[in-house]
C-alpha cells in the first residue's frame, strides 16, 4: 500500500492544472477531492483555467475562493475570454504555475485524484521526468466508454506510437505529471486535446513511467470532444511528425561508416602531402638562410596541423566538438602521426635491408602500413568520442 510518510519532499511544490469548460456540476467537488488526496508534505497550488464557460463555472470558482481560505493548497483561477481548446488551456496554466512538479488532469472526475500520490511516488522512486496515469498499462482500464470511443482511442494511440515513435503505452492520456524544468526552452503548439503527446515528442530521452488507473466516464456534464478535436489531432500529429524529422536532420550524423571515414582520412592525408610539399618548397626557395631540412620541418608541422583540423571537423565530424579537448587531441594526433612516420621508416628499411625488396615496393608497403596504422590509432584514441 502507498504510504504518505515515504515522501520526504517537504520543499517541493506541486501545481495542479485544471482546465474547465462547462464543469459547474463538477468543479467544487473536484477541488475538494484534490485537496483531500494531495500528500500533505507537498506544497500545492491548483490552477483552474476556465474559458468563459457559459454555465458559469468561472463564477462558481470565484465565489468559492472568496468564501474559502485554504491552508495547504492555494487555488487560483485564470479566466480566458473564449473557448480556445484544452491543450492551450493547459499551457496557459503551466505558464502561470510556480511548482516544480506540474499535474495535469480533467475536472470531471474521469481522472481520479486518489492516483496523484502514487504518481508523485513513482516520480521519486524511478527518478522519472514524466509520470503518466495510464489506461493501457497493465492494471489500467476504461469504464463506461462506448465501443466507438474505445476504438477511436486505440486507433489514435496506434497512429501516435507508430508515426511519432513514442514508447509510452498511453501517450493520449490527459492525466499526467512532469517536472516543470523539463519544458524549459521548448516551444509548444498546444493544438487540440493532446498536450502530452506533444510533450513526449519534444522531450525525447526523458524518463517516463506509467501508473495504471481506471478511466471512468463523467457523471455530470458532457465531453467536448467533437469533430474539431479529431481534425486538430490529425493536424497536431502531422506537425509533430515534421518536427521529429527536422530534429533528426539537425542531429550530427551518428554513423558515418568506417569506409567513408577511412576514405576521408586518406584524402586528408593526401592534402597534407600537398601542404607539406608546397610549404617546404616555398620556405626553402624564399628564405635563403633557411636550411632545407628546417624548411621541411616547417612543412611537416604545417601539414600535420591542417591534417588535424580537417580530420577533426570533417573525417570525424560526428564526434565530440568540445573545445577543451582540442589541445589534447592535437597532441595525440601529432604523437600518432610521428609514430606512423617512424613505423614507415622502419618497415621500408627492414624490407630493403633484410628481404632485399626494391625501394618502390618497400615504400609502397611502408606508406600503406603507416597510413592504416595512423587511421586506426587516431580513430580509436584521438577522436574516440
Ligand atoms: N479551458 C478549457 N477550454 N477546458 C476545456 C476545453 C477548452 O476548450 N475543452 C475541454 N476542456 C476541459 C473539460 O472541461 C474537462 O475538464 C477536460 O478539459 C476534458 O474535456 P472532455 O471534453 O471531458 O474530454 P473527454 O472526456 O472527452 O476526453 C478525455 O479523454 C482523453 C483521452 O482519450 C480527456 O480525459 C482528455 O484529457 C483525454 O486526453
Amino acid at each position: 500500500m502507498y504510504s504518505e510518510t515515504n515522501l520526504i519532499e517537504n520543499k517541493k511544490k506541486v501545481s495542479i492544472i485544471l482546465p474547465t469548460y462547462n464543469e459547474s456540476q463538477n468543479i467544487i467537488q473536484i477541488l475538494k477531492s484534490i485537496e483531500e488526496h494531495l500528500p500533505k508534505n507537498f506544497k500545492a497550488e491548483t490552477i483552474v483555467v476556465d474559458d468563459n464557460s457559459p454555465d458559469g463555472t468561472g463564477k462558481i470558482v470565484d465565489d468559492y475562493l472568496n468564501f474559502k481560505k485554504i491552508a495547504n493548497n492555494t487555488i487560483d483561477i485564470i479566466h480566458r475570454t473564449t473557448k480556445s481548446g484544452l491543450a492551450s488551456a493547459i499551457l496557459k496554466g503551466i505558464q502561470h504555475a510556480t511548482g516544480e512538479i506540474i499535474v495535469v488532469m480533467d475536472s470531471d472526475f474521469s481522472h481520479p485524484p486518489q492516483i496523484i500520490p502514487k504518481m508523485l511516488e513513482s516520480l521519486k522512486k524511478y527518478h522519472s521526468d514524466i509520470v503518466i496515469a495510464s489506461r493501457y498499462a497493465k492494471g489500467g482500464s476504461i469504464e463506461q466508454w462506448t465501443l466507438k470511443r474505445k476504438l477511436m482511442s486505440k486507433l489514435a494511440t496506434k497512429i501516435a506510437k507508430s508515426s511519432l515513435n513514442v514508447s509510452a503505452k498511453d501517450p493520449m492520456s490527459g492525466f499526467f505529471l512532469f517536472k516543470k524544468n523539463l519544458l524549459h526552452d521548448l516551444k509548444f503548439d498546444g493544438i487540440g486535446y493532446k498536450l502530452l503527446l506533444e510533450i513526449l515528442v519534444k522531450t525525447k530521452g526523458a524518463k517516463i513511467t506509467e501508473v495504471p488507473y481506471t478511466f471512468t466516464n463523467r457523471k455530470f456534464g458532457s465531453s467536448k470532444l467533437g469533430l474539431d478535436v479529431i481534425f486538430n489531432y490529425g493536424k497536431s500529429v502531422f506537425k509533430l511528425y515534421r518536427y521529429g524529422k527536422t530534429i533528426e536532420s539537425q542531429e550530427p550524423r551518428k554513423s558515418i561508416r568506417f569506409i567513408s571515414k577511412a576514405a576521408r582520412f586518406y584524402t586528408v592525408g593526401l592534402s597534407g602531402f600537398v601542404v607539406n610539399y608546397l610549404v617546404s618548397l616555398l620556405l626553402a626557395g624564399n628564405i635563403p638562410e633557411l636550411w632545407f631540412v628546417h624548411a621541411n620541418i616547417y612543412g611537416i608541422a604545417a601539414s600535420m596541423t591542417t591534417n588535424f583540423f580537417l580530420n577533426k571537423f570533417w573525417t570525424f565530424e560526428d564526434r565530440s566538438l568540445k573545445p577543451k579537448k582540442i589541445i589534447v587531441q592535437f597532441l595525440k594526433f601529432i604523437g600518432f602521426s610521428s609514430l606512423g612516420a617512424l613505423l614507415q621508416l622502419g618497415i621500408v628499411f627492414s624490407l630493403i635491408d633484410q628481404y632485399e625488396i626494391s625501394f618502390p615496393v618497400a615504400l609502397f608497403i611502408g606508406v600503406l602500413s603507416a597510413a592504416f596504422g595512423n587511421f586506426i590509432l587516431n580513430k580509436k584514441l584521438t577522436f574516440k568520442e
